[in-house]
């Protein structure tokens, strides 16, 4: 991402952070409407969760500059989200859903501006999915050296 599309997704979020209960309420649900499938892998109640997906979405927002300071940690929490349950396919439904949450919450929204914030929510989910696949790939070693 170019410096600019950066700063314009940190001024966007910015104009969020007011209704950032909002935002992760309608994320979810967007998801939930999206894959019906997903809801059973999380908890009833969401409350605390959210204020987790807040934390996170914040963290990255703030470091949207050097994102190859959050690979690693991005990579392991995807390796973690192979337990509770999330694919690769599901990381874009999320995707597609924080987007459009984002865009109705947004008092300005432009195709300029939703490519940008497509662009920031890849970011997240791409070294998170390779994350899932490292795992992977490490059990599968560990299985073949049980041989
Ligand atoms: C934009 C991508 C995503 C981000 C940034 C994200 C972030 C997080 C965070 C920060 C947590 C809390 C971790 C903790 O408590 O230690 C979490 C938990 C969880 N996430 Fe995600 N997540 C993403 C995508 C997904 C997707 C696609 C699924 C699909 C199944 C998913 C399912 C879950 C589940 C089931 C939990 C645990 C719920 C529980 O506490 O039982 N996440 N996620």
């Amino acid at each position: 991402m170019t410096p600019d599309a950066i700063e314009q997704v940190r001024h966007s979020y910015r104009s969020l952070t007011a209704s950032e209960r909002q935002l992760s309420a309608r994320f979810y649900d967007r998801m939930f409407a999206a894959s019906p499938n997903l809801r059973r892998l999380f908890p009833p109640d969401l409350t605390v969760l959210q204020g987790h997906f807040e934390a996170a979405l914040a963290l990255v927002i703030r470091n949207l500059n050097d994102m190859a300071a959050l690979k690693e940690p991005l990579r392991e929490l995807g390796a973690q989200h192979v337990h509770w349950g999330a694919r690769p396919e599901d990381y874009v439904t999320a995707r597609d859903a924080l987007v459009s949450a984002i865009g109705s919450l947004s008092p300005e929204w432009t195709a300029e501006l939703e490519g940008h914030w497509r662009a920031a929510i890849t970011a997240i989910i791409v070294p998170m999915i390779e994350g899932a696949a490292v795992h992977h790939a490490l059990e599968a070693e560990r299985l073949a050296e049980e041989r």
